[in-house]
């Protein structure tokens, strides 16, 4: 091992995990770390078949690794809810995000989009993060939601304070969670008597086969979307400035063909995958991968790894290239609990891209990158960069 570090350990994200990773996916199965107390799966095939067989590797005994030191309440996310109640559920929440919706939402991000880089002074450095990657999917989803703008800074701060909850729970953060669960259910109890064309209105009055969602699954659903769609789609962006900024020749080729942009997008998804990686725990004895489960072993599935598999995306898997064909990635994840908000995500992206694209030709970084220090998000805090006409 060339660094001794558990996988569960936040100093890995918030430096290279990669060559940590390219170790461990060079062995033949699935690696024991048993000071996390985790079966490790590293590879695509391995991501495959375990996101594949939810009744062997289940989601409701936790998915993020922080879950392990908590009680969860099955009902808390649909992350945690276990085939076969889980695709009932997606079909009443899949309204939230057809394709015709999303369309419709376009031209309003795109306008959010422009507001955004206007602000942003060519030639001068910027820390791309707060400028850009934080307020884009926050002010996406506050109208989607049908947060009044009035209330936009409330919204902003219990917003962080519930992603801040996802990885260290505190007193305050908890309370501020209170306090947004306490207004999403006056904003719900307004929309019920008033329908509007928001997605709260949707989920108090949408049902499938005569059932209604009730008010607690509606105000756990706005949450998770918070926390699902926020953080990811903000790292997202910026792994993506972040490649552009470091691969000159690969931002060039952007330029000079925007029409590459949403097979780049993919391309930041693999390269930056958000999400590093989710669990599942084996529900019985079972040896897949050459690894003997006994039940209630839990895996960590790396994303971020498999991501990198060189028998999926060739020798030159570490490197950012905008024309690779980046479509097997499990950035997303995989099988049941493939990502909701994918198509909300890629849009946000595409538009970010082709509106930066169009406005500047040149970005570069103007100092060093700062990594969040977390066990399941590969996130980025700070992002030095000028962008040039
Ligand atoms: C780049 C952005 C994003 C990434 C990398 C990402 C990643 C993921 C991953 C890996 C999963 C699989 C969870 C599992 O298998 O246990 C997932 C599920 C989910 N995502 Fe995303 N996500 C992103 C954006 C969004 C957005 C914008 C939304 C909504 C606004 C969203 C909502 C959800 C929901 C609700 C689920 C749960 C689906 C289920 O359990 O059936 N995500 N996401």
């Amino acid at each position: 091992m060339t660094q001794r570090l558990r996988i569960d350990d936040p100093a890995l994200l918030s430096g290279d995990p990669f060559p940590f990773y390219g170790e461990l996916r060079s062995r033949p199965g699935l690696w024991r770390d048993e000071d996390a107390d985790l079966w490790v799966a590293t590879r695509i095939e391995h991501v495959v078949a375990i996101s594949r067989d939810p009744a062997t590797f289940c989601s409701s005994r936790g998915v993020l690794p922080s879950d392990r030191q908590r009680t969860l309440t099955p009902r808390e996310s649909v992350l945690y809810i276990d085939p076969p109640e889980h695709a009932k559920y997606r079909k009443l929440v899949q309204p939230v995000f057809a394709p015709g919706r999303l369309r419709a939402l376009e031209s309003r991000v795109r306008e959010i989009v422009r507001g955004l880089l206007d602000a942003i002074e060519p030639g001068r450095e910027v820390d791309f993060v707060p400028a850009f990657s934080v307020p884009l999917p926050l002010v996406v989803i506050a109208e989607m939601l049908g947060i009044p703008s009035a209330d936009r800074e409330r919204f902003k701060a219990w917003s962080d304070a519930v992603i801040e909850a996802g990885t260290r729970q505190t007193p305050e953060n908890m309370a501020q969670a209170m306090e947004l669960l306490g207004y999403f259910s006056e904003v719900l109890a307004i929309r019920r008597a008033d329908p509007a064309d928001d997605l709260i209105s949707l989920l108090a009055t949408g049902e499938v086969d005569g059932e209604r969602l009730e008010e607690f699954d509606i105000l756990m659903f706005c949450m998770s979307l918070l926390v699902a769609g926020n953080e990811t789609t903000r790292n997202l962006v910026s792994h993506g400035v972040h490649a552009l900024s470091t691969n000159p020749a690969e931002l060039a080729a952007l330029v000079a063909d925007r029409s590459l942009v949403p097979r780049a997008v993919e391309e930041m998804l693999r390269w930056g995958t958000p999400i590093a990686g989710f669990l599942r725990t084996a529900t019985r004895e079972v040896e897949v991968f050459g690894a003997r489960f006994a039940e209630g072993d839990q895996v960590l599935m790396v994303y971020a790894a498999a991501n990198r598999d060189p028998a999926v995306f060739g020798d030159d898997a570490e490197e950012f290239r905008v024309s690779r064909d980046a479509s097997g990635h499990v950035a997303f994840g995989f099988g049941e609990h493939f990502c909701l908000g994918a198509v909300l995500a890629r849009m946000e992206a595409r538009i970010a891209f082709e509106e930066i694209l169009a406005r500047f030709g040149r970005i570069e970084p103007a100092g060093p990158i700062e990594r969040l220090s977390s066990n399941v998000m590969r996130g980025v805090v700070r992002l030095p960069v000028v962008l040039r006409a």
